[in-house]
């Protein structure tokens, strides 16, 4: 605990700084950042946040902040392309307050390419740091903001410390939990595990502390988040646990909150954890479960150490268990010689699976992985864009089918906000992970409710309120 000490003081030495820099301005130091990655990702914004509130700076809706954080995904080109578009905007936002920090961090941070590219071409970038180093964002500030230093620092540290930082959530009924870091399973087109380093699993103990601190904020959903989630598994004294068992815990400890969590990997989707989520009514009967591919050669040559067989058995598994689980998934198309029939094989595993919704993607190569060594991007670009409209194409139908069979059901929902069309009408999320909208009557934000399904699209269930829930009541027991 000695480098949380250490960042502590840090923090305190930030904030006098900070109010110095308030007085000047005569005006709260203001801050913003952009969020451009997955789950994981978003946790670690909401430490960043927590950090900057604590030192006294005010968080704005927009990037004319004086403290600018992009937090970056790497994980297909145009992520990257994401962040040298934004910086093309902000150069012109620091000429008119020359004040203004930029910092940058997250996952692409990792690469030393990326790096040294806004190292020289960017001068007006004043801090970069990485995923493994997050927790010295406290040291690192203070370097640029007190000592008028350029910091860039992307040491790979092997530790945990980001566990112990505050953090400042962006919705107060939701809050991410990290179980887990990292990822070992190396597929072949994947960056993740460049960028994110190797698993490693956090204290049993310490995740149900956290998850019990966050449900006496007020916290009615809590998220279990791990690159490979379910490969969870932790070591105390003679006792293991592993992900069935973690998740067991934290049912227990909060009956009167939802738990969900990704993503899980369907090699390590074992019998146990499934039979967990199907004893507690309190675990969403959600799983994202991300095939990638329903082809088999392809499936391997990404090693991603399952058959579509396989696949097909535990999707078969977890709907014995939990006939109402919904199955939602990742897969992208024109991977290293995927030929038109082994694309057939993947939109044939999505009508199989009748997936509730899924994230649909096309091959992009990442530099220094296995694929982009040895596996050539060969599928010319027009046929991926081809094969992913096919894709999308397919999934509206199947989510249209799925919403469907869901009307005249009944589903627990917890109220996220107003519907994008109408102050009068609400909408929150099912345990299935589906937007609901339903009349407003006297419902607020953060509560669960109970809908009757109406109506549905292939986005959304319409419905209406049936029972007034205050806090969690279990339905399915
Ligand atoms: N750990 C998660 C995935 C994290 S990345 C898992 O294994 O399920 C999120 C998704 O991005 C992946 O599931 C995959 O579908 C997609 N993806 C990853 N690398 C990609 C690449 N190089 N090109 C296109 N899509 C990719
Ligand atoms: Fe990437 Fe595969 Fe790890 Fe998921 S399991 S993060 S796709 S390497
Ligand atoms: Fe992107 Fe990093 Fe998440 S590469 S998907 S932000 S783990």
């Amino acid at each position: 605990m000695e480098e949380s000490k250490k960042q502590s003081l840090f923090v305190a030495q930030l904030k006098d700084t900070i109010e110095e820099k308030s007085k000047r301005l005569g005006r709260p130091v203001r801050y913003h950042i952009t969020t451009m990655g997955c789950q994981m990702n978003a946790r670690d914004s909401e430490k960043l946040s927590g950090i900057l509130a604590e030192i006294g700076c005010e968080e704005i809706p927009t990037e004319d902040a004086d403290i600018l954080l992009f937090n970056t995904c790497t994980v297909r080109e145009n992520a990257n392309e994401k962040l040298y578009g934004h910086l093309g905007i902000v150069k012109h936002f620091k000429k008119l307050n020359p004040d203004m920090l930029i910092g940058i961090c997250g996952c692409m941070m990792q690469e030393k390419d990326e790096v040294l590219r806004i190292q020289k071409k960017y001068r007006f970038v004043d801090l970069v740091f990485g995923t493994h180093n997050i927790w010295k964002f406290p040291e690192l500030l203070y370097a640029v903001e007190a000592e008028n230093q350029r910091v860039i620092d992307t040491a790979e540290e092997r530790n945990n410390f980001r566990d112990h930082m505050p953090a400042r959530r962006k919705t107060w009924f939701k809050s991410g939990v990290n179980i887990m870091y990292g990822c070992n399973n190396f597929c072949t087109y994947c960056i993740v595990p460049y960028v994110r380093g190797r698993e490693q699993s956090r204290e049993a103990e310490d995740i149900v502390r956290e998850v019990k601190a966050l449900v006496a904020d007020g916290v009615k959903e809590i998220m279990l988040l791990g690159q490979n989630v379910n490969s969870y598994r932790f070591v105390d004294g003679d006792r293991t646990y592993d992900f069935g068992d973690l998740l067991e815990q934290v049912a227990l400890a909060v009956p009167k909150i939802r738990i969900r969590f990704t993503s899980p990997h369907p090699k390590d989707m074992d019998d146990k954890a499934i039979a967990v989520m199907a004893k507690y009514p309190n675990i969403c009967k959600h799983i994202h479960l991300p095939a990638q591919s329903g082809n088999d050669r392809i499936l391997k040559l990404m090693k991603r150490n399952y058959t579509r067989e396989w696949y097909l058995e535990r999707v078969a598994a977890i709907r014995r268990a939990m006939p109402d689980c919904a199955i939602t998934s990742d897969i992208f198309c024109g991977f290293h010689d995927e030929s038109e029939e082994d694309f057939q094989d993947t939109l044939s595993l999505m009508r199989e699976v009748v997936y509730d919704n899924a994230f649909l993607f096309k091959y992009s190569e990442r530099p220094g992985t296995y694929a982009a060594k040895y596996l050539i991007d060969n599928i010319p670009e027009e046929e991926k864009i081809r094969r992913l409209n096919e894709m999308i194409e397919l999934q509206t139908q199947l989510s249209l089918e799925s919403n469907l069979r869901d009307v005249g059901k009944t589903f627990e929902v917890l109220i996220e906000g107003f519907s994008k069309r109408s102050r009068e009408q609400l909408f929150g999320r099912s345990q299935q992970n589906k937007v609901v909208v339903f009349d407003k009557q006297g419902y607020r934000v953060g509560q669960y409710v109970d809908v009757r399904i109406e109506s549905a699209t292939a986005a959304t269930l319409i419905g209406k309120p049936v029972r007034p829930a205050e806090g969690y009541t279990p339905t399915a027991e």
